[in-house]
């Protein structure tokens, strides 16, 4: 009895103490569920004030916004009909909904059809009608297609095809709205409003996957691949490097700048705006496609690059022993190039030599012809090119003759001097003792006098041409801080006329400014800008903005946004096509082509400490993996085949090269068919 009692009583206390239990997590929940509620979530952050849901448009705060749908395509759509909606300078979302169909489904779908057409045409015939074309053709495309289908080389799939357009009030809206009815109307593509079914039609083109709206065509692979929406019409191709994204798709953009008329580029912007980084960039992966980088280098910023790729690096100063003799004459084996050799390296020497010593009389540049003549006649160079493989005179030559010259000679000597004995002789003044034989070369003349650079430029650029007119290969030239050349009308002309004939030698001249105002005020200056069809604008100052879009005939929309580019980010000109681009660089890239200064530290600290940075992209043996194999040493080679690393396998020249991460993939942005039937 006693123990029925004690389990009563048992009994009882559990209930109770469960009811407690219960109640307290109740009111647990609760005051986490009122607490929560006090919390402001991202939700509340992103969401509208209201929405308000009318037949015709939805109003979201203070914006309208509408959808539309595509009801009709024609029978052939041609590749990238998408393009100039996605392109177009408004704010729209585009919602593409692909459900693929089985084919065993269409297959007998088709053969019912093909079964009423057939019979209609049979019909017709009996009652003797005229011939119809339009009942022909369904015919024979229900037949392709069914063959197509029933042997796997196509598919059937679903297309609906939504657009969601925004605008500040109704009259933009009907604006935007018949602009996209107008564009896709060109390629006989219509459309029609979501009437009433605004809700579903926002929802279906927001990113979620949903497709509430539930308008769709058939269409078969080929049909569907022709709305592949990132193209760009002259930016995106299947050949060449890539520049960067295009800010405005988010497609790529990809090409080979050999292929435009000319392969010039011009690159302004601030200091600091990310220019050398971005030729930086370009000179990396073209010279993994083969192509040959040489480069002048007035701020010692290019040598991280060069060592990594193993290039020459050739220091220009008055210290130095590399050595440019200005009167070196190309061994060109084109018969017009080599009869006018002399000729044309006179002329050069005359716009150096008032670099160096200043303005001269023409009584003063006559008598200088005369010795000029005269010295590479002592060494029996005259304008037959078979002596023009003598040894050229040097510059102290020049100086004796015009010594013994009389007339104005001796003067002219007197103000050469100090570049025979004086304080700059040495440098420019010896035979020549660099060597162009590697893919990638720079001068670097940081450590010559700022009064000298423009000399050491105009040298070194005439070295680098007479190279290019000696053996025709693709080759990019890269002369950045390119306004010290502006400067002087001898060296602004010179460049200007590398621009202008680059292109019969396969040359791409890259100039690189950053003084805008000094490189377009003056006429040669924007006779470059006009010989270049590659234009790359980074971040402007405010102060040269002005004069960037007028020489640009920039768009207002253009101009407002260049001087609030962030690093790495501006406008892109090829051609007449006009991008927003991105530079963006891999990791390891980066590394090589940095100028902040903490990064670079932080680069050559992980060379000391090799062993202990994790990460593939830490620094230097990561670089030396990227050196083409024509460029690297038997040993380097060997080593390399010897590593685990997978750039070994890098083809040699002359083939593919494999797809490393700095060379674009092949895009399919293009099909090879580029004309698609629509399955009725
Ligand atoms: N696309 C980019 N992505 C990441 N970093 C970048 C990019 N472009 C530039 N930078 C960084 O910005 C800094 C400045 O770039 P860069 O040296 O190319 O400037 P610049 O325009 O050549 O300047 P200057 O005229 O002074 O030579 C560098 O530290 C570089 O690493
Ligand atoms: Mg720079």
């Amino acid at each position: 009895m006693a123990r029925g009692s004690k389990m009563r009583k048992h009994d009882q206390a559990a209930p109770a103490t469960i009811q407690a239990a219960t109640q307290q997590t109740v009111e647990q929940h609760e005051a986490e569920r009122i607490y929560r509620e006090g919390v402001v979530s991202l939700r509340d952050i992103i969401a509208p004030s209201s929405i308000e849901i009318e037949s015709n448009y939805i109003k979201i705060g203070r914006r309208f916004a509408r959808t539309m749908f595509v009801f009709g395509y024609p029978r052939s759509l041609f590749t990238g009909w998408l393009s100039p909606i996605i392109n177009l300078d408004e704010i729209i979302d585009i919602s593409l909904n692909i459900v693929p169909v089985e084919s065993r489904v269409v297959l007998e779908n088709l053969k019912k059809k093909v079964g009423q057409l057939e019979a209609s045409y049979a019909i017709n015939q009996e009652k003797g009608k005229v011939r119809d074309p339009g009942l022909e053709a369904a015919i024979s495309d229900a037949e392709e297609l069914r063959d197509k289908l029933q042997v796997g080389e196509e598919r059937f799939f679903r297309f609906g095809l939504y657009l969601t357009i925004y605008g500040k009030d109704l009259e933009e809206l009907d604006l935007v709205g018949r602009k996209i009815e107008s564009i896709l109307g060109t390629s006989l593509i219509y459309t029609k409003n979501a009437t009433i079914q605004m809700e579903q039609g926002f929802n279906s083109t927001l990113p979620l996957a949903t497709d509430m709206l539930q308008i769709s065509r058939n269409m078969n692979t080929g049909s569907l691949s022709t709305s592949f929406p990132f193209t760009t019409a002259d930016l995106s191709r299947n050949e060449g490097v890539l520049y960067g994204l295009n800010r405005h798709n988010n497609g790529l953009v990809l090409f080979d700048r050999f292929s435009l008329e000319n392969a010039n580029m011009v690159v302004f912007a601030k200091s600091g705006a990310g220019k050398s980084f971005a030729v930086k960039l370009e000179s990396l992966r073209l010279l993994m496609l083969g192509a040959e980088i040489i480069t002048i280098d007035p701020e010692n910023e290019y040598q991280t690059l060069c060592d990594a790729v193993g290039g020459t690096f050739l220091r220009i100063s008055l210290a130095s022993d590399t050595h440019i003799n200005p009167f070196d004459l190309p061994q060109t084996v084109d018969p017009d190039e080599a009869d006018n050799a002399l000729r044309a390296n006179i002329i050069m020497l005359h716009g150096l030599l008032r670099l160096m010593i200043g303005k001269m009389a023409p009584s003063e540049e006559a008598d200088l012809d005369v010795a000029l003549i005269n010295v590479y006649g002592s060494k029996g160079i005259t304008n037959d090119p078979m002596t023009h493989t003598a040894e050229p005179p040097v510059m102290i030559d020049l100086y004796k003759t015009l010594i013994q010259l009389g007339g104005a000679g001796p003067a002219l000597a007197s103000r050469l001097r100090r570049f025979t004995e004086g304080t700059f002789s040495g440098i420019f003044s010896q035979k020549s003792n660099v060597d162009l034989n590697s893919k990638f070369v720079v001068f670097n003349i940081r450590d010559l006098e700022d009064e000298l650079r423009p000399i050491g430029m105009y040298i070194a650029l005439n070295y680098i041409w007479n190279r290019v007119k000696t053996d025709k290969r693709r080759r990019v030239l890269v002369v950045d801080e390119a306004w010290q050349l502006m400067k002087y009308p001898d060296s602004a002309a010179f460049l200007f006329s590398i621009a202008k004939r680059a292109r019969k030698y396969y040359l791409g001249l890259t100039t690189i400014s950053q003084d805008v105002e000094d490189f377009l005020s003056n006429r040669l200056g924007r006779a470059v800008v006009n010989n270049s069809s590659l234009q790359l604008l980074l971040k402007q100052s405010p102060a040269a903005v002005d004069i960037v879009a007028e020489t640009f005939k920039l768009t207002t929309e253009e101009r407002d946004r260049l001087s609030q580019f962030p690093v790495g980010e501006g406008l892109f000109f090829a051609g007449l096509s006009h991008v927003i681009i991105r530079i963006l660089a891999s990791p390891t890239e980066e590394q090589l082509i940095t100028t902040n200064p903490q990064q670079m530290l932080e680069a050559t600290g992980g060379v000391a400490a090799a062993g202990s940075v994790g990460s593939d992209t830490a620094a230097v043996p990561a670089a030396a993996t990227i050196i083409p194999p024509d460029l690297q040493t038997p040993e380097q080679q060997m080593a390399q085949t010897q590593d685990s690393v997978p750039a070994a396998s890098t083809p040699p020249a002359g083939t593919a090269p494999a797809p490393a991460p700095f060379v674009a993939p092949q895009t399919q942005t293009q099909t090879t068919d580029n004309q698609a039937h629509v399955g009725s």
